[in-house]
């Protein structure tokens, strides 16, 4: 049995005092939620305000990015022991925003999820097509080679002990999700390409939904077989919203 994880992003928006106000709801709502993990990826700046806030809490903390070097002159980097030495929990890597904004390919994003998982923090490996992939019916070649580069990294226990978010891109922020029947057969499509190397990491790894994942549509997407949470943008912003989200993963 898989413990749902919910997770926001909140990209690059909030202010100081925004993003103090939002955890601090955050956090007071999740106490009154149970069997579902929960974890925030703030922008870089207020990691450490927000581990802070979060300190004894059930909300765990993730960064939304890491750098592929360890350390040393990588002028706007952050390296992966900074952002574990503020206690965060999670990274995400491969974001479809750093893939198509910032131009990281399958193999850079392999490189960080290798050094995320040396160092014993947790990645949120985040993968899915485009309007045009999805089009062409190529959705399972795209989400499989994006895999495969990481298991060409890590070999066939990669994902042992991390988290794969399924996040098709035309869902993003779009306010168009995924269909539960259209998410669920990407879900079981990806586990069960991991299972071909090791049946058990499949049988335990989270895989989460992304893309326009919201109070409404929350509940039928997690009760998918193989939806295992969800990785929420927009509806993040908002205490009340993601604590809705999270509550219906219990
Ligand atoms: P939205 O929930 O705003 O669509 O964003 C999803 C996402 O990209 C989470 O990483």
């Amino acid at each position: 049995m898989r413990t749902p994880l919910v997770a926001g992003n909140w990209k690059m928006n909030g202010s100081r005092a925004s993003v103090k106000e939002l955890i601090n709801g955050v956090v007071d709502g999740a106490k009154a939620i149970n069997g579902v993990e929960i974890a925030v990826c703030p922008p870089f700046i207020f990691i450490a305000d927000v581990a802070a806030a979060t300190q004894g809490s059930n909300v765990a903390v993730g960064s939304q990015d890491v750098s592929t070097e360890l350390k040393g002159a990588f002028t706007g980097e952050t390296s992966i022991e900074m952002i574990k030495d503020f206690g965060c929990k999670y990274a995400i890597v491969g974001h479809s925003e750093r893939r198509t904004l910032y131009g990281e390919s399958d193999e850079i994003v392999a490189e960080k999820f290798t050094v995320v998982k040396n160092a014993g923090v947790i990645p949120v490996f985040c993968i899915g097509e485009t309007l045009q992939e999805r089009e062409q019916g190529v959705t399972e070649e795209v989400c499989a080679r994006q895999i495969d580069a990481v298991f060409a990294a890590q070999g066939d226990n990669a994902f042992e002990g991390s988290v794969i978010a399924y996040e098709p891109v035309w869902a993003i922020g779009t306010g168009k999700t995924a269909s539960p029947e259209q998410a669920q057969a990407v879900h079981a499509f990806i586990r069960a390409h991991i299972a071909k190397r090791n049946a058990d990491i499949a049988e335990k790894v989270q895989i989460l939904y992304g893309g326009s994942m919201n109070p409404a549509n929350a509940r039928e997407l997690m009760g998918q077989t193989d939806i295992d949470g969800g990785l929420i943008g927009g509806a993040s912003l908002k205490a009340d919203d993601f604590l809705a989200v999270c509550a219906a993963g219990q």
